[in-house]
């Protein structure tokens, strides 16, 4: 689909060179997003909590080159040119190029680094796409002499491209992405603000995130992801995460943790169900993933805690738990669950308000 009016018409400023920094944060989703169409849209609406901890800071750095065939740029994790990461953006510019037509006329050098291990398993392709997509967004924004413009919206756009969960990662503290009759201003193209009010509990919600595998992905996002389009259970699957997502407004609006609960856990399952019964099928969750899901539902039942789980595409845990239970949450995780974690690993994070220029 093209979104003509993101488009540009003509650039009135010249720059021959320069650099811009941004920094995004992770995100974790409420409602999973598990199935796409098109180009990266997305086959039911998703939620997010932005985070804050985990973040990518990416420097772009940009010098004027006669417009010539092909992309000319490099790309640098921590100070060491990664080759790996290159044909993803390769491909991303490739995406982009028709809403940011400036980029064969430059001659780019990106430098990233993450907040969070290499090696942990999260996901650094929502932060990193987020953060690159905000540097070529207020490049565009320099060309255009249009200083100031609200920007939000195209840099989730073009971070969709990119990946589709980015699209999450450029505000906060909750997003939403995907068309969805409950919700205004939603749609298909890029990440919106969630609209309406949010009760004091689900402020600065906290997430701990245990690292249970730290391994290189057995399936990546985007083989899962068309795993979905022949799967015996697909029309229901996103039937019920908008059913979801409905079900989580009056939830948030009055603090109903209980529910909430339900929903984000039950959110978690369905996905990791998703996987295990497609063709191929495959389980990414760990025997201490199980482990630690358990752990949780007893602590719940015997101290009437609120903590909870969630799960990304991976073996690592997710705890969510509101900002009253740091300190009790807190101990549980340190005492019950680091056992579970890779080198005893986890990290601290809560619900931030998104990206910042550096
Ligand atoms: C399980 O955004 O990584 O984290 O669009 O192919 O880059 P691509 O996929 P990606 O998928 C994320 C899936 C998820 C759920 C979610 O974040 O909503």
């Amino acid at each position: 689909m093209v979104k003509q009016s993101f488009i540009p018409t003509a650039y009135s400023n010249f720059l021959t060179e320069g650099s811009i920094s941004w920094q995004s944060p992770s995100n974790i989703a409420l409602v999973k997003y598990w199935g796409k169409y098109g180009e990266q849209l997305p086959k039911n609406a998703s939620i997010s909590f932005t985070l804050s901890n985990c973040h990518t800071k990416t420097t772009l750095s940009y010098k004027k080159i006669k417009p010539s065939e092909g992309f000319h740029f490099e790309v640098y994790l921590d100070g060491k040119r990664e080759k790996d990461f290159e044909p993803k953006i390769q491909k991303f510019f490739e995406r982009i190029e028709k809403y940011v037509p400036f980029l064969k006329e430059y001659e780019f050098k990106i430098e990233t680094s993450n907040s969070f291990p290499h090696s942990s398993g999260i996901a650094s392709s929502a932060s990193g796409m987020s953060a690159l997509a905000l540097c070529l967004t207020q490049l565009e924004r320099s060309l255009s002499g249009a200083e100031g413009t609200e920007t939000e919206e195209k840099a989730s756009f073009l971070a969709r491209l990119g990946s589709g969960s980015a699209c999450r990662s450029i505000e906060g503290p909750l997003i939403v992405w995907g068309e969805h009759p409950d919700i205004y201003g939603s749609s298909n193209l890029f990440g919106t603000k969630y609209p309406f009010e949010v009760h004091d509990t689900f402020k600065n919600y906290q997430d701990t995130i245990l690292l249970v595998d730290k391994g290189e992905k057995q399936v990546s996002s985007t083989v899962g992801h068309n795993l979905m389009h022949d799967h015996p259970f697909a029309k229901q699957r996103f039937q019920q995460a908008n059913n979801n997502l409905s079900k989580l407004i009056p939830v948030l609006r009055e603090g109903d943790i209980s529910e909430f609960i339900k929903i984000v856990e039950s959110e978690a399952l369905s996905l990791h169900a998703m996987m295990m019964t497609s063709m191929p099928y495959f389980i990414l969750m760990k025997p201490n993933t199980l482990e630690i899901i358990n752990r949780i539902w007893n602590f719940r039942k015997e101290t009437g805690s609120n903590v909870c789980f969630t799960l990304d595409a991976g073996a690592n845990v997710h705890v969510l738990y509101p900002e009253a239970e740091k300190e009790n949450v807190s101990t549980f995780i340190e005492t019950d669950l680091k056992p579970f974690c890779k080198n005893g690993e986890y990290i601290h994070d809560h619900t931030g308000d998104g990206a910042a220029a550096l």
